[in-house]
C-alpha cells in the first residue's frame, strides 16, 4: 500500500456497486475509481462522488499502482475473468457472491491469490448482519441444543438474471449462512427446479442438503413469487429460531418449545409437547455491508481472516455446482 488508506476500484456500478462504494467510504477506505461499461452509470457515480475517477476501461484502474484492491460487482459470468485480471495486476480482490460460476475457476483464483500473496474474499453479506451474527453466537453457545434442521424460504418477484439461474443468484445467501452457523460439512445435495421462461434458466428451485449427523437443510428460492419472503427456521433439540429478514426490527425469535419422546409402561411410543416462552434478542443494527467492507480492509491491512473468506466461498460454489448437476439430472443425489 502506498498510503495509509486503502485505495479501491469498484468494478460494476449497477444495482449493487453503489452500495459497495458507499460502504467502503463508510469503512474509511477510498474509492479511487468506478468502472462500468455504461456511461449513464458512470455519470451517476460522478454525481455521487465528484472526486472519484470514472472509466469504462478496466485497464485504467488496474494499471494505476495507487490502486490496492478491486471490488467486483459485475454479473456472475464476469467474476472469474475480471478477478483473475486484477490478481495478475497485483490487486487484492473482493468479489460479489457467488465467487465464480464453477468450482474449478474458484480454485484457480484462490491458487493465484495465494501465489501472489493477495487477499481474495467474497461478499457473502448475510454473514455480517446483526441477525446472522446473533444466530451464530446462540448456536456456538449451544442455546438450541443439537441442530436438527434448517428450513429456508427466499422468494420474491424478480430479478430474473440472464447469466445464472435462481440457485446461483439467491441460494448463495442461505448456503453461506448454513456453513457459517452449522460448522458442519454436508455430505450430499439434491435439487429440483424449473424454468418457466424461454431461456431455460430455472426461476424456481428446491434444494435438500444432507449431513452425516441428524441434521438436514432445505432451501426454496424463487423469482416468481408475488410476495417477498425471507424466512428461515433453525430447529435444535431444545429450542427453535425463526429468522424473518423482512421484519423491520424483531428479525430473530427464539421459541422455547419442543417435545420429548418416551415409551410408557406398555412400551407404547409417547410424545410430550412443551410450549414455552418466546425470546426476542437485541441485534446489532450496523449495516452489514459496512461490516463486510471493514472486514475486507482488515484482511488487507491487518491480515485478519474474514468470516466470508475464500475457503467458505469455495464451499458455497462447490455446493452450488453439485446442486445444479442434480437439478439437471432430475434431483439425483450428488456427493459433496
Ligand atoms: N451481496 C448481495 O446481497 C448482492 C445483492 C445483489 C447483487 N449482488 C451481486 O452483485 C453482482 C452484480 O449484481 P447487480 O445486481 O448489481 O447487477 P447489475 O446488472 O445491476 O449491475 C452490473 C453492472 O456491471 C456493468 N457491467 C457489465 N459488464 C461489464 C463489463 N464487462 N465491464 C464493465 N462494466 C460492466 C453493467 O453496466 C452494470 O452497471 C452480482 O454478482 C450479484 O450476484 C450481491
Amino acid at each position: 500500500m502506498k498510503s495509509d488508506i486503502l485505495n479501491i476500484a469498484v468494478i460494476g456500478y449497477g444495482y449493487w456497486g453503489p452500495n459497495l462504494a458507499r460502504n467502503f467510504f463508510a469503512a474509511g477506505a477510498n474509492v479511487a475509481y468506478v468502472v462500468d461499461k455504461d456511461e449513464k452509470r458512470l455519470a451517476s457515480a460522478k454525481r455521487a462522488y465528484p472526486m472519484v475517477e470514472v472509466t469504462s476501461d478496466i485497464d485504467n484502474a488496474l494499471r494505476d499502482t495507487n490502486v490496492d484492491a478491486v471490488a467486483i460487482a459485475l454479473p456472475v459470468s464476469f467474476h472469474y475473468q475480471i478477478a483473475r485480471m486484477a490478481l495478475l495486476a497485483d490487486k487484492h480482490v473482493l468479489v460479489e457472491k457467488p465467487m465464480t460460476e464453477s468450482r474449478q475457476s474458484a480454485e484457480e483464483l484462490i491458487e493465484l491469490a495465494l501465489r501472489k500473496n493477495k487477499v481474495i474474499m467474497c461478499d457473502h453479506t448475510f454473514l455480517y448482519t446483526g441477525a446472522v451474527k446473533k444466530i451464530h453466537t446462540l448456536i456456538s453457545e449451544n442455546a438450541l441444543g443439537q441442530l436438527q434442521y434448517f428450513d429456508s424460504i427466499r422468494i420474491n418477484l424478480g430479478l430474473f438474471q440472464n447469466d445464472v439461474n435462481v440457485i446461483w443468484d439467491l441460494a448463495p445467501h442461505d448456503i453461506s449462512i448454513l456453513y457459517y452457523i452449522s460448522g458442519e460439512q454436508p455430505v450430499s445435495v439434491s435439487a429440483a427446479g424449473l424454468s418457466h421462461t424461454k431461456n431455460s434458466i430455472e426461476n424456481i428451485a428446491y434444494l435438500s442438503i444432507f449431513y452425516q449427523s441428524n441434521f438436514i437443510a432445505h432451501i426454496n428460492v424463487s423469482w416468481v413469487s408475488p410476495v417477498k419472503i425471507r424466512r428461515t427456521m433453525i430447529g435444535g433439540k431444545s429450542k427453535t429460531i425463526i429468522y424473518d429478514d423482512v421484519e423491520p426490527t424483531e428479525k430473530v425469535k427464539i421459541y422455547d418449545s419442543g417435545y420429548t419422546v418416551s415409551n410408557d409402561e406398555k412400551n407404547m411410543f409417547m410424545v410430550d409437547y412443551r410450549v414455552g416462552d418466546i425470546y426476542i434478542p437485541k441485534l446489532d443494527t450496523t449495516e452489514a455491508l459496512k461490516n463486510m467492507a471493514q472486514s475486507f480492509c482488515d484482511a488487507v491491512t491487518k491480515s485478519i481472516k474474514p468470516e466470508s473468506d475464500y475457503s467458505l466461498a469455495l464451499k458455497v460454489v462447490t455446493l452450488l455446482e453439485s446442486a445444479e448437476k442434480s437439478l439437471k439430472n432430475n434431483g439425483k443425489e450428488y456427493k459433496l
